[in-house]
């Protein structure tokens, strides 16, 4: 099945080739997006699925492919779909967030339309509107080398991707609601690893009936486990049984290979750990997602279990989990752990060139962003969540749309560049910057969780981590050598991360904290980079040919009829290779089933 899935999608992508326009191949995929009953935990519940997969599917591409998925709205809800690291280079159109996208009426559907650009590793979708992603919705986004690059490892025996996140039995909605009441979602009911729930380690913890994750792999071999967070907020600790996990990517870059017994992996983080099969297999072994930071004795139901067994695998595996790191007193381990992540600066990525022949070190910043939250706070009556003082009021019109059709009043560019003493606001500020700007943006965190703060359109090098407040003097503590370049990174409560970014790719850029929660009640802003030399059609893509309009453009758009009907209204005609596609795809369909 998995194989004809592959025929199936190397035959679209030498179909779309012929007809596109462009030398890079062409990758099609068509997603009904609709709501399944699945009992991950036990108790059926509605969750987001993929055509009709849960998790959706992984996007097995490589660098410089372009990548056309037409999404099919069949929700009851709004939808979108964000492309987690994928930087949609000179083309925020395609980013799936309200700042730049309208959202795809219940019943209609949307086809997006980007290039991987000069990327590989290890990324995920998934729809980022109204706490979804609490439904499920995601899944993972793989791009490979181009066969001219070499990786700083061998080829891999095997290529396996894991979900891992906390879950909740109440509905998105459920969820939605309490924290429009003001009410904290409270702990989660459990972890689900690729959709499903815990092995049964323990019959007092783990009820009977529940369905768990089983990984087979052969003795010997090695193989690259690709790892996301995609839960709600909570941040987990990962191990497997007696393997060493060597870490080798993180969301796009290569690091120094380093073996870990278990890696903190925060809310919207991936990584690569190549995990070789070196145990005698006298039993099956347990692969473990467990909460951080918090009281373990409390929330030992909120332990993800899946099973690692071997062809030869000798008996289930029994007995008590591997430990967590026990650190209870030590809050530098997690952060020491971060820290030591380097990255392997004599090895290119999408390029051929080493990376580190791009000394980031070496240039002069041209604008600095202290980026403050707090616990929250209530701002008319409402509890919401800030950043520097401010809860982002998400816009009717997409700002980037508001821009070109020259409509004011949208947003306003006035976010502080240092968190300012006074009232918290709600309002829709946002980043004022330029292209080809070199930016230092500082997130500290003063509230008592962990967050984790990701950046749309690009990869940043994180140059510091620490505990206290940062201030100038911190610059003295950065790497300036080998950090690691990525898209999402934790802050500890209590201490402050320092990232840096050149900004090469105009448009609206969404800045937002990964923990569903918090970024819900107002925690995020967009970085605004305009190229002053008229960059439209020139250094940033035009708006595509099938925009949706919304907000006050709303009269533009013309009506599509819900799915189903042949005869579409849609205002734009779909290319040929869409409809080659589509035909493609169908008579393929026919032939897996
Ligand atoms: C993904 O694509 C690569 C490159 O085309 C291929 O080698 C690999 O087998 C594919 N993986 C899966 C799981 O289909
Ligand atoms: C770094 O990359 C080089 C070049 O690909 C590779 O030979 C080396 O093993 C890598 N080092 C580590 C520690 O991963
Ligand atoms: C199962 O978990 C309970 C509660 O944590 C613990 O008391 C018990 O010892 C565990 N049972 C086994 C067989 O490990
Ligand atoms: C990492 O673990 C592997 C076994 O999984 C072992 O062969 C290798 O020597 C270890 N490397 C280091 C640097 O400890
Ligand atoms: C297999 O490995 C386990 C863990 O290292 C060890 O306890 C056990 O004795 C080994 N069994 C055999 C048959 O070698
Ligand atoms: C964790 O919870 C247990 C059970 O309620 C409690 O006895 C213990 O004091 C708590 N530990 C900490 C460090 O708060
Ligand atoms: C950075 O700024 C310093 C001082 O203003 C200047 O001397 C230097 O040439 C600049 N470096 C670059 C790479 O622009
Ligand atoms: C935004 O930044 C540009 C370039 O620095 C500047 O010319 C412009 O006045 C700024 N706009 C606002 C509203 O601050
Ligand atoms: C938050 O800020 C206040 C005021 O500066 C400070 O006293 C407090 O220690 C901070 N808390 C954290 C967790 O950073
Ligand atoms: C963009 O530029 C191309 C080439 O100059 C031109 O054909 C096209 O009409 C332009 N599109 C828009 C929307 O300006
Ligand atoms: C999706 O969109 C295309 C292009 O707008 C349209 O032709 C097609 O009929 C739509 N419907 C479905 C079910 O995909």
């Amino acid at each position: 099945m998995a194989a004809a899935a592959a025929a199936l999608l190397a035959f679209v992508a030498v179909a779309g080739a012929l007809v596109a326009q462009a030398t890079d191949p062409y990758v099609f995929f068509d997603w009904d997006v609709s709501f399944i009953t699945a009992s991950p935990l036990g108790l059926p519940q509605k969750v987001i699925a993929i055509n009709k997969q849960f998790p959706g599917p992984v996007m097995n591409l490589t660098t410089n492919y372009n990548v056309v998925v037409n999404v099919l709205n069949s929700l009851d809800e709004p939808l979108l779909i964000t492309w987690d690291g994928i930087q949609q280079r000179k083309n925020c159109w395609q980013d799936g967030v309200l700042g730049t996208t309208c959202p795809i009426p219940p019943g209609w559907n949307w086809t997006y339309n980007f290039q991987v650009k000069d990327q590989i590793g290890s990324f995920f979708y998934f729809p980022p509107l109204s706490l979804q992603r609490a439904a499920g919705g995601f899944g993972g986004i793989t791009v490979n080398n181009r066969a001219v690059i070499s990786v700083p490892f061998d080829t891999p025996d095997g290529d396996i991707t894991l979900f891992i996140g906390d879950w909740y039995k109440k509905s998105h909605t459920d969820l939605r609601k309490m924290l429009d009441d003001g009410k904290e979602l409270g702990m989660p009911d459990g972890v689900l690893m690729n959709g499903k729930g815990p092995y049964r380690y323990n019959d007092s913890l783990v009820p009977a009936g529940i369905e768990h994750e089983t990984i087979k792999v052969e003795p010997g071999k090695t193989y690259r486990f690709r790892v996301h967070n995609v839960g709600i907020s909570t941040s987990l600790n990962f191990r497997i049984q007696n393997h060493n996990l060597a870490l080798v990517e993180t969301e796009g870059s290569y690091t120094m290979k380093q073996n870990f017994t278990n890696l903190d992996i925060h809310v919207g983080q991936s990584y690569s750990f190549l995990i070789t099969m070196d145990q005698n297999a006298s039993s099956d072994y347990y692969i473990v997602a467990s909460a951080r930071f918090v009281n373990e004795s409390l929330w030992t139901k909120v332990t993800g279990v899946a099973i690692l067994q071997y062809s030869n695998s000798k008996g289930k595996a029994s007995g008590p989990l591997p430990d967590p790191p026990n650190d209870e007193y030590d809050k530098t381990f997690s952060m020491n752990q971060a820290r030591s992540i380097r990255m392997n600066v004599s090895t290119g990525a999408a390029r051929p060139n080493p990376q580190g022949s791009f000394h980031y070190g070496s240039i002069n910043v041209s604008q600095v962003y202290k980026l403050r939250n707090e616990p929250p706070v209530t701002i008319n009556g409402k509890k919401r969540t800030t950043l520097s003082g401010i809860s982002f009021s998400p816009p009717d019109t997409p700002m980037r749309l508001a821009d070109l059709y020259d409509k004011k009043g949208v947003y306003t560019l006035d976010f502080p560049t240092m968190p300012i003493d006074g009232p918290p606001v709600m309002k829709t500020s946002v980043i004022n910057s330029t292209y080809k700007n070199f930016l230092e943006i500082v997130f500290q965190n003063n509230d008592t969780k962990v967050q984790t703060y990701h950046i749309d359109g690009y990869a940043f090098w994180v140059v510091g981590m620490d505990y206290g407040e940062w201030t100038e003097n911190s610059r003295g503590t950065y790497n300036k050598w080998d950090g690691v370049s990525r898209c999402t990174t934790q802050v500890f409560p209590g201490a402050w991360t320092a990232v840096m970014l050149s900004l090469d790719s105009p448009g609206f850029w969404n800045v937002r904290t990964e923990n569903l929660d918090t970024w819900y009640l107002g925690q995020e802003t967009y970085i605004r980079v305009v190229d002053p030399d008229g960059g439209y059609n020139v250094t940033e893509m035009v708006a595509p040919d099938n925009m949706l309009y919304c907000g006050l453009l709303k009269d533009k758009q013309k009506a599509q009829k819900p799915h189903g009907s042949s005869s579409s209204s849609s205002s734009t005609a779909p290319p040929n290779r869409y409809w080659l596609a589509v035909v493609v795809s169908l008579v393929a369909a026919v032939f897996v089933q």
